[in-house]
């Protein structure tokens, strides 16, 4: 029988993790490692105060934990394929933070995290990870631009005033942005000699009063803006968003992917100056489909704050968890600066060259592990983590949402 090493180290009395300088001796025992040695070689703590617990050490019943101060200072990305895990190992997490009391904000253009307030339900032989279902509803708020769709969600709206014509035309998507500055700009310069609250029904009004035919398609855009019904008089405060130890859903389903654009945009602005001003609390921002709000190629409304909050978010306690299916395809400015990173299983090429190339430490065996990783089983990295490491994800003690869909029923 033949079997393959490769040597991790060994504590030295200080407990630092070194690689022995000689051969092994041939026709040396081996031994199968204990739970304490693995736990002190590979440096694992079980720090429940500050650690949130993912799941065990892969092929062992050792707990591993994150640290949590460490997520939040420098960040944390979640990479698979579609189907991969992603948003079941983030519920993971955002539990995790609940229990830890850790302020919370889900950007969530799916609507797959309102299931956090329901209690799950065990598979067998979830046992060994010592999860208890159960439900966090009395710590999570949410929010939607669209409570049409989403019903049971609060309104979430902003105000005009806020903006000026060049925010509002990179809403309308026109392509004539030049063209229709000018006269927008007036319109605004008009409206706000005489009021601060307006509406985009009120520019229509200013702009049909000139009755200049050059203004037609400019209306029309703006008269699709004001159907999307995110204006308000009065904008949701964002110290009513942003509580202390609660999560607050950001559900953008059934809203388009420009006007999306523009509430994160907004919302990651106005969270970012201020939690720099000590207005809200330190928190954790979670981001679904980055690819989508922080794209490496092309520019989007949040391109911008992304970079900015991946870079300086540091200084004023505000953490991004980036969650996206094509690794390759986020801003490299800002998963680059994502130091905890947890992989599922990704078989892309491109994306894995991104992801081999962002970790470091990563074993080439570890690299060609992750095309072949079981759903269910994630690489590990920072943290608090001294080296990367496998582990099988826990199970949820809240429903995940993002259930895959069956065409034909069992
Ligand atoms: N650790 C796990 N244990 C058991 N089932 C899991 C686990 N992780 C994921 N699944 C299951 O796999 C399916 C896909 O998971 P998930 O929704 O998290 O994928 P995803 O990576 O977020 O996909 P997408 O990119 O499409 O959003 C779900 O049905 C989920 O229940
Ligand atoms: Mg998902």
């Amino acid at each position: 029988m033949a079997a393959q090493v490769s040597v991790i180290g060994y504590r030295d009395d200080r407990g630092l993790l070194l690689v022995p300088r000689t051969p092994f001796r041939a026709g040396e025992p081996v031994y199968r490692a204990q739970a304490a040695t693995i736990k002190e070689v590979l440096g694992l703590k079980e720090d429940k105060r500050h650690g949130a617990y993912i799941g065990l050490l892969a092929g062992h019943d050792v707990p591993v934990y994150l640290d949590i101060n460490t997520m939040v200072q420098k960040h944390v990305s979640i990479l698979a394929k579609t189907g991969g895990g992603k948003s079941y190992m983030a519920g993971d997490l955002i539990e995790e933070f609940m229990k830890h009391h850790v302020t919370t904000v889900i950007l969530d253009p799916h609507g797959e995290y309102a299931s956090l307030t329901e209690k799950g339900k065990h598979a067998a032989g979830a046992e060994r990870f010592r999860v208890e279902p159960r439900s966090y509803s009395e710590l999570i708020q949410v929010f939607s631009p669209d409570t049409k769709v989403n019903s049971s969600a609060r309104p979430l709206k902003f105000t005009l005033s806020n903006l000026d014509a060049r925010d509002i035309l990179s809403l309308t998507g026109s392509a004539k942005v030049r063209a229709h500055l000018t006269a927008l700009r007036k319109a605004l310069d008009l409206l706000r000699q005489a009021t601060k609250d307006y509406t985009i029904r009120d520019v229509i009004r200013v702009l049909e009063r000139e009755e200049d035919p050059q203004n037609a398609s400019l209306i029309d855009e703006l008269e699709y803006l004001s159907e999307v019904e995110i204006f308000a008089k009065e904008g949701t405060r964002i110290d009513e968003l942003v509580v202390k130890g609660k999560t607050t859903i950001i559900n953008l389903k059934g809203v388009p992917p420009d006007i999306q654009e523009l509430v994160v945009n907004r919302l990651a602005t106005a969270i970012f100056e201020l939690r720099k001003v000590g207005r809200i609390p330190p928190l954790m921002v979670v981001v679904e489909e980055a690819h989508n709000f922080c794209p490496q190629v092309g520019q989007v409304a949040s391109s911008k704050v992304f970079r900015t909050l991946a870079s300086e978010g540091r200084k004023f306690g505000l953490g991004l968890v980036i969650i996206t299916q094509r690794a390759a395809k986020v801003d490299k400015n800002v998963l680059s600066q994502c130091n905890t990173q947890v992989i599922l299983k990704v078989t892309n090429p491109n994306d894995l060259k991104a992801i081999i190339a962002s970790v470091e430490g990563l074993t080439t065996a570890m690299a060609d592990e992750i095309q072949r990783l079981p759903i269910g089983v994630a690489i590990c990295t920072g943290g608090g983590l001294q080296m990367p490491i496998i582990v099988e994800v826990r199970p949820r003690e809240t429903k995940h949402g993002g259930e895959s869909v069956k065409v034909i029923e069992d």
